[in-house]
């Protein structure tokens, strides 16, 4: 069994930055980078407050010793001793310089011996960077009797953070750079499936209903790969049954169709042939007077003719071949079968009358078919018009479509005959096949197109249909 086969629209184009893959890989990436910097950004605070603390700490110990182990030497103006002090202080680590001022700002002891003997303001602060500076009054009885000065350099403590917050930085980079790939290869195994299963439901809108998806991932997708077969499964065995069903219609159908056409051509050809079957008997007997001879041949004549014109009919009817369409002007087209016919009807006092915007009007047709339908159509509206009248054949162009309509100022068709009117044997006229217009429409069906029939009885018919312009 084959499946029909349908044509599908363009798939529609998704840009990179539209794709699910793309919106999960920066999504993590904007987790990883919000989370990891917060968490870098305590750590590195966290850190830099406890080494600072610790430093603060140490330099106040520092000093606090200072002032105590230089209280006597001070009160005994004892430089060797305040010497002594600056030099144990000057071998601790982070040290920037160290002094010991008397009451009035004179450098008693330093780190540095260049600075003894100098005088200090002790109200100016020292500006230096990278240097903690701290000092402390040296009291003896209350009474202030010096100041110790230390400053220790925060070098080590800034370098510490700056590799501690270059650390947090590399790491961050490092988190967004592995999410974003575990995310990329997450998307990656999850629209892997989703593709699968787009194209299989392609495939299925395309008609070929057998398509089903192998996908083994035990998750959401690979459920909905399951509902995805399971639904595709229901869909064929429903369209198998809807094409079986259509079957067995089409069949009842074309069996009753053979019938009605039997017997509509056995209803046909009775009449004439009765009459042939008579004159045939007539001829035969021995009375017969030559003014029935000829009456009996005239009879023959006219209703073998009769039954030559139902036949060739019905294999028009039959034997309609495919349709080739070309671009050609039905303008022209018209205008020659106007023509003939009007020459045909002159007698009749039938004018046929061609109205088109457009010269020539082109449109995509087979030209032999196309003859045959306006052949027909015209001929119906002269038959329709025994006294005369008016045909008007216009074109008028609909977007990319041009309509073909016949006018006719004749009896009209009444109702009752209006809705079978293209079926095959339907006829309203004693000397019609009722072929005509069946003709028609399957020749406009075979061009993608119908008959429009609009009537009104003792006003007149229009039929038109639209073909496509080349
Ligand atoms: N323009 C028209 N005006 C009035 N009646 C029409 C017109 N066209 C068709 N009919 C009616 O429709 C019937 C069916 O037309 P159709 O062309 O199929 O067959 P027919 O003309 O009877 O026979 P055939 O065309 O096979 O010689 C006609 O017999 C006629 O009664
Ligand atoms: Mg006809």
């Amino acid at each position: 069994m084959t499946d029909m086969v349908y044509p599908l629209p363009a798939e529609p184009k998704v840009s990179f930055f539209q794709t699910l893959r793309f919106r999960l890989i920066v999504s993590v990436a904007l987790v990883h980078a919000i989370l990891m910097g917060a968490f870098v950004w305590l750590a590195v605070t966290k850190q830099s407050e406890n080494i600072r603390t610790d430093l603060i700490n140490r330099a106040h110990a520092l000093t606090s010793l200072m002032a105590v182990a230089s209280t006597n030497a001070l009160l005994s103006e004892n430089l060797g001793s305040l010497a002594e002090i600056t030099g144990r202080v000057k071998r601790q680590p982070d040290v920037v310089y160290g002094a010991i001022v008397d009451i009035r700002g004179d450098v008693l002891a330093s780190t540095d011996p260049a600075q003894v003997g100098h005088h200090i303001d002790l109200a100016r602060r020292s500006r230096r960077s990278h240097v903690l500076d701290l000092r402390d009054t040296v009291r003896a009885a209350g009474q202030p009797v010096g100041t110790v000065l230390l400053g220790m350099s925060t070098r080590a403590l800034d370098a510490h953070i700056a590799e501690t917050r270059d650390q947090g930085v590399a790491f961050i980079l490092l988190a967004i750079v592995a999410g974003s790939l575990v995310a990329g290869a997450l998307s990656y195994v999850i629209t892997r499936n989703l593709h699968t299963l787009m194209g299989a439901a392609r495939d299925i809108g395309g008609g070929h209903l057998a398509a089903r998806v192998n996908i083994r991932a035990r998750d959401e997708v690979g459920l909905l790969g399951g509902a995805f077969n399971a639904m595709a499964e229901s869909l064929e065995a429903t369209s198998d049954q809807a094409r079986r069903e259509h079957e067995k219609r089409t069949d009842a159908e074309r069996l009753a169709c053979v019938g009605e056409l039997s017997a509509s051509i056995a209803h046909e050809i009775r009449n004439p042939l009765s009459a042939v079957i008579n004159s045939v008997k007539l001829l035969g007997h021995p009375s017969l007077t030559a003014a029935d001879r000829t009456q009996a041949i005239g009879i023959l004549n006219t209703e073998t003719q009769r039954l030559q014109r139902i036949l060739n009919d019905f294999l028009d009817f039959s034997r309609i071949r495919e349709t080739r369409p070309v671009a050609d002007d039905i303008c022209a087209l018209i205008d020659e079968v106007a023509h003939l016919i009007g020459e045909d009807t002159q007698a009749r006092a039938v004018r046929v009358h061609v109205q088109s915007a457009d010269r020539p009007c082109r449109t995509l047709h087979d030209p032999d078919q196309m003859r045959q339908v306006i052949w027909n159509l015209i001929l119906n509206s002269v038959q329709a018009m025994p006294d005369g009248g008016d045909v008007y054949c216009r074109l008028v162009r609909e977007g990319a479509l041009v309509r073909v309509s016949i006018a006719d100022t004749g009896c009209g068709i009444p109702d009752h005959l209006l809705e079978r009117i293209v079926r095959p044997f339907v006829t309203g006229r004693k000397q019609g096949t009722g072929l005509g217009l069946s003709i028609v429409q399957r020749i406009l069906m075979q061009h993608g197109t119908r008959l429009e029939v609009m009537s009104h009885v003792g006003a007149g018919t229009e039929v038109s249909f639209t073909l496509e312009a080349a």
